[in-house]
Parts: C-alpha cells; structure tokens; sequence
C-alpha cells in the first residue's frame, strides 16, 4: 500500500492528540490509571464524605439563587398562610420562599441539610477508623491534619448554615454562640460586638456568615479536599495485612476501570440514598419554629447532632462564676468553651502524641487490627464514648422528659458519667483487646474449633481442632508484637 492511501488519524485520535499535546494527558492517564485500591468495605467511608460534599457543592449553588442574606425586617405574604402578615427578616421570608414557592426548592434544602448531616457523620466514622488501624502514622500524618481540618471545618460550616435562615431555633443557636464569646475574659465583649456588628443580634450576622458559609469556608475545604485525595495517591493506599501484601506493595484492583465503575455506581448510590432522605424525610421545618426574636426561646432547642458535644458541656458543667479584680469569670461557660477545642485537639494531634510516646519514627503502609493495639484502641472507644455522653447532654432536657426523668438527676447522671464512663471504657476495651489476641493466639497454635468432640482410646474427651490454612495463619501474625501480653506465659518465640 503507498503512503498516500494510509487512512489517516481518525477524529477521535485527532481530539486526543490535540489534548495530549497541550495537558500531557497521555503519560498522566497512564501513570494514574492503572494506579491499585485495595477492597475493604471501610475504605468508602471516605467517599461518602467525597460524595456528601459534592452534594452539598450542587445543592447550596441552587440554594445561592434563592435565598436573600438580609436581616431587613418584611411582611410576609407568601403561601404560607399561618404566618402571613408576621413581620421577618429578608432571610427568614425567602427561606420560607425556598420551602413554599420555588419549584424543588424544598427538596433542595432538605437535601442540603442531610447531606451536612452525613458529611459529618462520614468524616467522624471514615477518621475513627483511620485512628483505629493507624493508618495515620508515618508518612501520613500530615494528610491525618488535612482531613482533620476538613472535620474542624465543616463543624463550623454546618454551624454557619444552619444559622443563615433566621429562624428561632438558629437565632437560639447564635445567642448560645454570643455567651460563648462573652464568658472570654477581657476580650469577650468586643469578640461579641465584632462578630455580630454591635449589640446581639445586630443586622449583620446573616451577611457575614453567608459568606464564610458559601465562599470561605468551602474554598479552604474544596482546597484540602483535593490535597487530601492527591496525598492518598501519592502515599499510595495502606491495606490489611493479607497474604501477598508487603509494606512495599499495594494488592487490588487497578483504577480503570474497576474502581471508577465502582466509584461512579457508589456515587449515585449516596446521591440516591440523600435525595430519598429529603423526600421522605422533614429536616429543620423552620416555619415551624417561627422567625427569630431576641426575647423568645422555643423549648427542646438543639443544634445539628455534631455540635451536641459542645453544648452538652455546657449544659452539665456547674454554673460557677467568680469574681477577680473586679471582674466577673464565668465558668460555667469558659472552661467548656476550653474544653470543646480541646477534645478536637487532641484527637487532631494524635499521630504526633504517639509516635513520641512509643517512640516509632518508621513508615507504616499495613494497617492495624484494632485487638493489636489495645492502649490506641482503648483511647478511641474512650473518646468516643465521651463524645457520646456530651451529646446525651446536650439533649439533657429532651431526656428528662421522654423518660419522665428530673432534669437534675439526668444532668448530675451525665456529669458523673462523663468522669468515670471513659475510664471504664478505656479499661474494658483494652481487656476485651487483650483477650482477642489470646483467642489469635490459640487459633495459631491450635486451630479451629470445629465443635465435634472425640473420645480418645482411654476415655478422654477432647475437641476436634482444626488448623488454619496458610492465608489466614499469615493475617493472623502479620503484626509487630511491641511486647509481653500475659505475664506468666513465657514467650515461646523468644
Ligand atoms: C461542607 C459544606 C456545607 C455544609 C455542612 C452546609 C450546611 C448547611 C446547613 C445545615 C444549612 C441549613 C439548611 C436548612 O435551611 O435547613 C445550610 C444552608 C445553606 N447553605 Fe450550606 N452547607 C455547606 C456548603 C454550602 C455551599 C458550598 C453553599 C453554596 C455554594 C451553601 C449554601 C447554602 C445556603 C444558600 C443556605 C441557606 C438556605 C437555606 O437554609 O434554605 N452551602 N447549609
Ligand atoms: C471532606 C472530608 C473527607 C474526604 C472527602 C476524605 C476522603 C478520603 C478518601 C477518598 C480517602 C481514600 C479512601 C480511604 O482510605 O478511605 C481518604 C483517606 C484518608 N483520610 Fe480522608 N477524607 C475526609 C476527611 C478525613 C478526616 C476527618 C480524617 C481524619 C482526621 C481523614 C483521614 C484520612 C487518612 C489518614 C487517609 C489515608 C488512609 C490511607 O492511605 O489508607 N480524612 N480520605
């Protein structure tokens, strides 16, 4: 065939080849795409946290053509008709708009707001178990602090938004943040008449949340999402400990086009998953609660189930107050305004805390089974287990009354509780830890027990015990031992 009758590049090739040439696309796609994941079930507590904040991405944008971050006093008129002729802020009536009179505009704000709630409880679950395996230690302890900020922030953003319609139980939600900002000592007054521009709740509260909650604070998230997802790329995943896996190496399946497909038909499973929630399921009936007014407060007030913690330290801390110099200190609310940071800090700082303690500076790509590290996995279900008691706290009043409790005793039940419950938790946890490993132990050394029993020649009983196969004896042993775990027991491989 001469060279004249060659078929030329066909357009498809011509379009790639017009993109290679200017992105270099072709070596990134073949370096990227072929990269491996490795399959465990709680490696999608990540996405749904990826895939949440694409829903709330799409959702707030149509929430941002509607809605009017303005404290301006109105009459509304709108369809609802029980509050019609109330005076409200711009805000509140274009909320009730959004929920009334634009078309999907319901939806969209009841999709918005279970995404946030998911998104948080995505983040909470997908870094409890990176804490649990320790996949945050060397050389991910950095990427550990990206996600954590993206926690420490979308905490705010879920505060912010919720704060944005104006209505009574978000303006209790405000007050509640301006007595924080008052019980700082010395500086207090001025933080609080800077946030609010003057006496609360002034008129500017709703403008300047609006745009930390639409541009801000979703910039920086956006921002350390994506170096968030790229550190995992580069870091390469960690995985179990599994025959054929290394530390050196990375088993599963390659990105293109195993786990795209998967990706893509989880994505649409969460979206589907939220958008029923929406349809099915009431989220903040603001016209409800009526719009805010500084001199009412509704009962059962409490904020989105993530900031619980913070006002059930509130709530059960005594109502201590003292005065020094002259000046009153309130704290009753200062030292839970101290305390609230603190458990997030400390949760943040982690990795940094133990890797002093146990004085490990290696890298680490094969994950922990949680039994293996009683003390961490000790700490983690204590930590959580006081986040939990300070959420019951928050809802000390909802308690009481659902089951016909004082009020008092419920909160002196919590302040106890939260002394003693995590100490208790951290000791049973790293029992039960504890007499996991041994129960490893005997499987290794024994086998399975399959439950038949045999009598022997001369008359004993015993369990037939049958021994692992090499796949799981390998997952089994695939661990450091860092050292004694019974003291009595002499160690064999020693
Ligand atoms: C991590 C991200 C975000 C979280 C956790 C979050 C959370 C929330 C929550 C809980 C509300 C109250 C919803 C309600 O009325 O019941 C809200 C309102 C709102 N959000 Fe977001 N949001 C996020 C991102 C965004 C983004 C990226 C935008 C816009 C680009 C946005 C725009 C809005 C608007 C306009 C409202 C007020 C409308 C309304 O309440 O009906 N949000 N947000
Ligand atoms: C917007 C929030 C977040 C998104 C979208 C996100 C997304 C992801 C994704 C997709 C992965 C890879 C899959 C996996 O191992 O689960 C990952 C890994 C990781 N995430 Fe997050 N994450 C978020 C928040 C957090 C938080 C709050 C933490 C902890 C404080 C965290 C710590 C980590 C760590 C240490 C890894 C690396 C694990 C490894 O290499 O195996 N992330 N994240």
């Amino acid at each position: 065939m001469s060279a004249r009758e060659l078929p030329g590049p066909g357009r498809g090739e011509r379009v790639a080849d017009f993109f290679d040439g200017r992105l270099g696309i072709h070596s990134l796609g073949r370096k990227y795409l072929r990269k491996v994941f490795p399959d465990h079930w709680s490696f999608l507590l990540g996405e749904i946290c990826l895939y949440s904040f694409v829903v709330l991405i799409l959702t707030g944008v149509y929430l941002t053509f509607f809605f009017h971050p303005s404290m301006n006093e109105v009459t509304y008129h709108g369809s609802y008709l029980p509050l019609n002729g109330v005076r409200m802020s711009e805000a509140y009536a274009s909320t009730l708009d959004i929920s009334f009179d634009v078309r999907g505009g319901l939806l969209m704000r009841q999709l918005h707001h279970w995404a946030a709630l998911v998104f948080v409880a995505g983040m909470l679950t997908h870094m409890m178990r990176h804490f649990f395996t320790g996949s945050f230690r060397k050389p991910r302890e950095i990427n550990w602090l990206f996600g954590w900020s993206l926690l420490f922030l979308g905490l705010f953003e879920g505060l912010f938004g919720y704060s944005l319609p104006d209505d009574l139980l978000s303006g209790t939600g405000l007050r509640f943040v301006n007595g924080a900002l008052l019980s700082v000592p010395i500086v207090g007054t001025y933080l609080s008449m800077f946030l609010f521009g003057g006496e609360f709740p002034g008129h500017d509260i709703v403008a300047r949340f609006y745009s930390l909650h639409i541009l801000v604070i979703p910039g920086i998230m956006a921002a350390l999402v994506v170096a968030h997802v790229l550190l995992v790329v580069y870091h390469k995943h960690t995985q179990f400990a599994g025959p054929g896996r290394t530390e050196r190496n990375v088993v599963g399946a390659p990105f293109m086009p195993v786990y795209l497909a998967k990706a893509g038909g989880f994505f649409f499973l969460v979206f589907g998953a939220l958008t029923l929630m929406a349809a099915v399921a009431s989220i903040n009936p603001v016209w409800s609660y009526g719009p805010y007014r500084a001199d009412q407060v509704s009962t059962g007030a409490q904020p989105d189930w993530y900031l619980g913690f913070a006002e059930g330290l509130v709530r059960v801390m005594p109502g201590w107050e003292i005065t020094l110099w002259g000046h009153t200190l309130v704290l009753g609310v200062l030292i839970p305004v101290v305390i609230f940071p603190l458990l997030l800090v400390f949760i943040g700082v982690y990795p940094f805390l133990e890797a002093r303690v146990t004085g490990d500076k290696s890298e680490h790509h094969l994950l922990d089974r949680p039994r293996n590290r009683p003390v961490r996995t000790g700490i983690g279900a204590a930590w959580i287990s006081l986040y939990l008691i300070l959420l019951a706290g928050g809802g000390n009043d909802i308690v009481a009354t659902r089951l016909h409790l004082s009020i008092n005793t419920v909160t002196w039940a919590i302040r106890v509780a939260a002394l003693v419950v995590p100490l208790i938790v951290f000791d049973v946890t790293r029992r039960v830890c504890l007499g996991l490993q041994l129960q490893d132990r005997e499987r290794v050394l024994h086998g399975r027990e399959t439950g038949l029993i045999k009598r022997l020649p001369h008359g004993e009983y015993v369990e037939v015990h049958q021994p692992l196969d090499q796949a799981a004896l390998h997952t089994l042993t695939a661990h450091e031992r860092p050292g004694r775990l019974v003291e009595h027991e002499p160690r064999s491989d020693q």
